[in-house]
Formats: C-alpha cells, structure tokens, sequence
C-alpha cells in the first residue's frame, strides 16, 4: 500500500540521492518535489510486472521472465499478463483459437493501408490502423466483459496483420492473408516473408516477443494508461501507445542500433566512434536504461538468441562489431550504470529473420500490445482519470498590450 508519507519519503530520498529536483509544490501529499520524466515517482499500483534494476531482475505476474522466454510461448505469456494466471490446456486453445479467428483485416481497412504513402514510416502506418479500428468495432462497453474479452482478441490478432499487410502494400502487392495451421510467431513471418520459417526461427521470434511484451511503466504503457484513464476504446489507447512508442529514445532504439552497426563499418573503428560520441555527450543507441543499472536480462537472454540464430543461418559480422562494442561502452561508461538493454541485440536477431529494419519498431508494438491490454485492464478496474500538476514557472498579472503597441 503506498501512503502519503511513503511517497513523501520516497521523493524527500530521491531528491537527496540525486539532487535533481528543483522547485516543489505542496498538496496532499505534503511538499512534492519536482522531478523531469516523474522519475521514480510511482503512477499506479499494479501486479502486472516487477523490475529490479540493481540485480537485472525482470518478472511477469511473479514468474522470472528467462523461464518464460526459454520454456513458454507469447500467447501464453500475452493470457498471462492480461488475466492475471498462466492459462490451462483449454484456455490456451480457446484462447489461441479465438486469435486466430480474429487474424483477417476488413478489407475497407486494407483498402484505408493502401492509400497510406509508401514512404510513410510502419509505425505511423500501424499507428494509424490501430485507431482506424475504433471505427469499425465502435461500440464501447468498457463495463462488459465480454466487450473487452473480444477487443482483447481482436487487438492481438490484427496488429501482426496489419504489420504485414503494410509492408506487403508499400512493395506494391497485396497483403498475404494469414495461415491457420501457423502458430502466433510462425505466420506473423510468414505473411512478412511470404515463405513458412523454419520452426527454430518461429521459436525465437515467439521468445523475442515474449521478453518485449511488458516492462511496468515505461513511456508508451504510461501512454496507454493516461488514455485509458479518460474510460476512451481500447484501440484509442493502443494508438496511443503505439505512437509514444515509435520515438528513438522509447522503441525506435533497435532500429537505430542496427544503423550505427553499418556506420561503425568494422570491429577496428569502434574505440575512435565510441570515444567520439562519449566526447560530444552522445547517445550510443541501444544503451542505458532509466531503471536498469546493470545488463539488461532481456539483452542477456537476446545475445544468446542471437547466437544460436547465427549458428543456423550464418554469422552477421555486424554481432562482432557488437560485442566490441559492449565491451568499449562498458569500459567508457560502466561506472554510470551504462550497459546494454533490451534493443541492443534485438536488431541483429530482426535483421537475420529477414525482418525490415524500419519493422523493428512495429515489431516491439506486436509484442508490447499485450503489455498494455494488460495494464489498460488494471486501469479500468480502479480508474480515476489521471490529471498531475505542475509547478508555474511564467510571471503573473502581466498588462495586455494592444496589437498596435507591441513592439
Ligand atoms: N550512451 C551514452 N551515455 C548515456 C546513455 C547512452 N546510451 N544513456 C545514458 N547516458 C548517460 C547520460 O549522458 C547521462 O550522463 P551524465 O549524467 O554525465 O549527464 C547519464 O547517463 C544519465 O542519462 P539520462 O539520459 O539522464 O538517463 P535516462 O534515465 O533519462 O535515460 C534512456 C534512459 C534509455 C532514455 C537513455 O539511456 C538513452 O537515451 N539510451 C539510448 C536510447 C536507447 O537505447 N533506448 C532504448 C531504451 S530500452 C527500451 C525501451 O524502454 O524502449
């Protein structure tokens, strides 16, 4: 239960820790510092997913997320966090085959992805189509579970559709439509590279989506949740998120990742691009972490992935180049909490599964919908509608000056 003074305390220790905050205000809670990004300043109570930064611990609904990547599957982990318990046999197959009932678009909504430019980013595209369907599923029961059951399937299904109806439109084809006797992952790929891939591919694309499919109150799920809070349709909130997520500080990362890979060109050019950018207070792409201080497990467990991938289909010279470069970061960086997360390998193991560099991000939206279904459910059981406050930092009582006067 966080109380009052809890957060008092908690923000009074944060001031001190980091000496931050500037300016303050005083409400309910006592006085209230001010701090950029509300860092470290809890916005709701939730038992969705748990991350301890220090030790590199990451959990869903109290399960540790290794075992649910190496030995469970996305639609598992996806029933998991949006029902709150793993689901049996018979909720599985219900559950997986009410997915797959629901994978095929409108075609007004791909006639709509058609118009759409073909220089156009997917995730705008995806952005876009998320909230198109809002239009065509209109009625909004927020109160009747069997309203949100059904915008819960329709938004898992469909999002990996319209990724892949995009890209097949921007190429100048029409969608490929889905295949019932392909798994989650399997088709996702398959309407992507119009080829069935092979089941080890399909198997570490599935545990890719897992380890994306939640991590507590990042940016794009606090997105989701401010829109969810004025009681709006779900697919509002995922249009939301979606766009919070495309920003190359939030999910865009990956993409931009492999980029600097192709820019540092081979494993000798790596000290000089590192030392340049740490000079000149730059970001390496696919570093750092607002919580986590140590290696990202999700990294740890991507890196291994990444590996067993290359050993079937061939090593990418772009892996070399990143383990020097994690090496080099760590040394430069390391004392500051500076280490890889989730998006650093995420991009090689995209981009050796014939997945589009500009899809990476889209991707993460496949995996990340589940994530805040998850926390848009939790919302509505307990709303109230979210309205911060500020601290006014403009003068006051200032004369208006007729146009004429201005200078
Ligand atoms: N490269 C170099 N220095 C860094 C990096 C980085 N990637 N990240 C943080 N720092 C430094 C930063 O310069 C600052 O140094 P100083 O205290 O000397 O000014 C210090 O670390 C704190 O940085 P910050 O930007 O205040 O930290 P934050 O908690 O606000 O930012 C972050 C977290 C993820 C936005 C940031 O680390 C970053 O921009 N990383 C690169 C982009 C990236 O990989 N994003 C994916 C994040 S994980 C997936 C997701 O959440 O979507």
């Amino acid at each position: 239960m966080i109380t009052p003074t809890t957060i008092a305390d908690a923000q009074a220790t944060n001031g001190k820790a980091s000496g931050q905050p500037s300016g303050g205000i005083n409400g309910a809670y006592g006085t209230c510092a001010f701090r950029p990004g509300l860092e470290g300043i809890p916005a709701v109570q939730s038992s969705i997913s748990y991350v301890d930064g220090k030790q590199g611990i990451l959990e869903y609904r109290g399960i540790p997320i290794d075992d649910l990547a190496h030995r469970g599957t996305f639609l598992e982990t996806a029933y998991l966090l949006i029902w709150g318990q793993l689901p049996t046999t018979e909720q599985l197959e219900s559950f997986s085959h009410d997915i797959q009932y629901h994978r095929r678009l409108k075609f007004r909504i791909r006639d709509m992805m058609k118009c759409f430019p073909e220089s156009g980013h997917p995730m705008d595209a995806l952005q876009a189509s998320a909230a198109a369907l809002g239009l065509f599923y209109s009625r909004r029961a927020l109160l009747d579970p069997e309203y949100i059951r059904a915008a819960v399937m329709r938004i898992i299904a469909k999002i990996p559709t319209m990724v892949a109806a995009f890209q097949m439109i921007r190429k100048g084809n029409d969608p490929i439509q889905p295949r019932d006797d392909l798994g989650y992952a399997a088709n996702f790929l398959y309407m992507l590279n119009e080829q069935k891939p092979d089941p080890i591919e399909a198997k570490i694309f599935d545990a890719c989506l897992t380890l994306h499919a939640e991590h507590t109150i990042n940016a794009s799920t606090f997105s989701a949740l401010v829109t969810a809070s004025t009681m709006t349709d779900p697919y509002a909130v995922i249009a939301s998120a979606v766009g919070t997520l495309a920003g190359p500080l939030h999910g865009g990362a990956n993409e931009e990742v492999v980029s600097m890979l192709d820019e540092i060109g081979s494993v000798d050019n790596v000290k000089a691009y590192v030392d340049d950018r740490v000079s000149c207070r730059q970001k390496i792409m696919g570093f750092g972490h607002r919580v986590y201080k140590v290696k990202d497990p999700r990294a740890c467990i991507l890196q291994k992935m990444a590996e067993q991938l290359f050993d079937k289909l061939g090593r990418d010279r772009r892996y070399d180049i990143a383990l020097e470069v994690e090496k080099v970061v760590e040394d430069r960086l390391g004392h500051k909490g500076i280490y890889p997360n989730v998006d650093f390998y995420s991009g090689l193991v995209y981009k050796r599964l014939g997945i589009p560099d500009d899809l990476f991000t889209p991707v993460f939206a496949i995996a990340r919908v589940a994530g805040w279904l998850a926390h848009w459910r939790e919302q509505l059981e307990e709303n109230r509608i979210f309205r911060p406050t500020q601290v006014y930092t403009g003068a006051h009582q200032l004369p208006y000056i007729p146009i004429e006067e201005r200078g």
